[in-house]
């Protein structure tokens, strides 16, 4: 009864130019492995899962993406939402949905815009949370050892004390998107990890914390009970939305929620947020260098370069820029400043 659901709504805003809001970042092959990040995504539940049991959610401008990309899945594991509400009615969806099919299901969330290097680990720890939700009324997210005290995360304080040495801890707090100066806290307490994004729990507990938590959100989508899988669904759905608030799974549930445990993991996790996260996990040459295209470079390093590779692009006495072209845009920007990019992106949009 494993099923899984991709959530592939995303913009990617912060990887711009690469990622555009015509084209955003899980579709890319970012890392030129030769599969796109959501190719990626569904190629990791491969043996977890059967496909007929995964779930994409994505906005209807991208469902043909999702189609030529994963031609395994039928048109109707494609969910599509008129406009994005963020995480929680994306899950509540796609949960209430499973639900009528399914009643025992039991649920992995994952983004599709993530990378995971050890591909055994990832496995091995996604069957462990699984077994602890199988038959429990409990949330379980997977936390990953924190290295910097980043502001785009959720922290998770676990209670470590436990015997059993069992990699399932019960969580103590849970807080989503700190403020800088309490990240440092939290990083240096020892006692926190990040809040990799992926959750795992069975249908009846995520229906149950949407109940209590986000109640308005839970009647919207039990609502289509009898609707789900019939042609009705997607007028249904639109209307859904349009009455539904926005707000993430982290914010609506995982703060509020008391049955929360979380799997320490880890498995080669990056968020693939921003460029430099891109530069920290890219091979990179002896100057330090990050290039993908046509390059020639001279007294250059710290840099990342990504490039078309039918255009010769020369580049001399750099240090530490971002220097991305993708389709009409070219950027150049300092590393250190790439925070900078939302507000490029804005602006951008100003001028047309
Ligand atoms: N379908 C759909 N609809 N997908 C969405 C929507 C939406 O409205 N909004 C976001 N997504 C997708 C994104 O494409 C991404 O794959 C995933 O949901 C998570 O959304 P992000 O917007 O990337 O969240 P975040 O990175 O700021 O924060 C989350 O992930 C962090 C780890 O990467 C939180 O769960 C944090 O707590 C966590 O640390
Ligand atoms: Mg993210």
């Amino acid at each position: 009864h494993t099923y899984v659901i991709i959530m592939a709504g995303g913009v990617g805003t912060r990887f711009w130019p690469f990622s555009r809001s015509t084209y955003p970042k899980q579709f890319h092959d970012v890392l030129g492995t030769g599969r796109t990040l959501l190719q990626q995504t569904a190629d990791r539940f491969d043996g977890i899962c059967p496909p007929e049991n995964i779930y994409i959610v994505t906005s209807d401008k991208y469902k043909d993406l999702c189609q030529q990309q994963l031609p395994q899945l039928s048109d109707d594991q494609i969910l599509c939402e008129p406009v994005a509400r963020n995480t929680a009615p994306c899950i509540a969806y796609a949960c209430y949905k499973i639900a009528e099919r399914d009643p025992q299901a039991n649920i992995v969330v994952a983004p599709a815009d993530h990378i995971i290097l050890k591909q055994d680990e990832f496995q091995r720890t996604i069957r462990t949370a699984l077994a602890a939700t199988k038959d429990n009324d409990v949330l379980v997210t997977l936390g990953i050892q924190p290295s910097r005290p980043d502001t785009g995360y959720g922290y998770i304080q676990y209670i470590a004390d436990d015997e059993s040495g069992s990699e399932v801890k019960k969580v103590k707090t849970f807080t989503e998107k700190p403020h800088l100066e309490l990240a440092k806290q939290f990083v240096e307490s020892g006692e926190f990890v990040w809040n990799a994004g992926i959750f795992v729990w069975n249908v009846q507990s995520i229906c149950k914390a949407f109940n209590e938590y986000l109640p308005e959100v839970a009647e919207i989508f039990t609502e289509g009970k009898s609707i789900y899988y019939t042609g009705d669904e997607q007028a249904f759905v639109d209307k859904a939305y349009s009455l539904c608030k926005s707000i993430s799974i982290d914010n609506g549930v995982m703060e509020k929620a008391d049955n929360v445990y979380v799997v320490l993991s880890d498995f080669g996790w990056s968020d693939l947020g921003t460029w430099k996260s891109l530069y920290e996990v890219s091979d990179k040459s002896d100057e330090l260098n990050v290039i993908d295209g046509h390059i020639m470079l001279y007294d250059t390093r710290n840099c990342i370069i990504k490039t078309p590779k039918d255009r010769l692009v020369v580049v001399n006495g750099l240090d530490g820029y971002i220097v991305a072209e993708y389709d009409n845009v070219l950027m150049i920007c300092r590393k250190e400043e790439e925070q900078k990019v939302k507000e490029f992106v804005a602006d951008a949009k100003e001028r047309g």
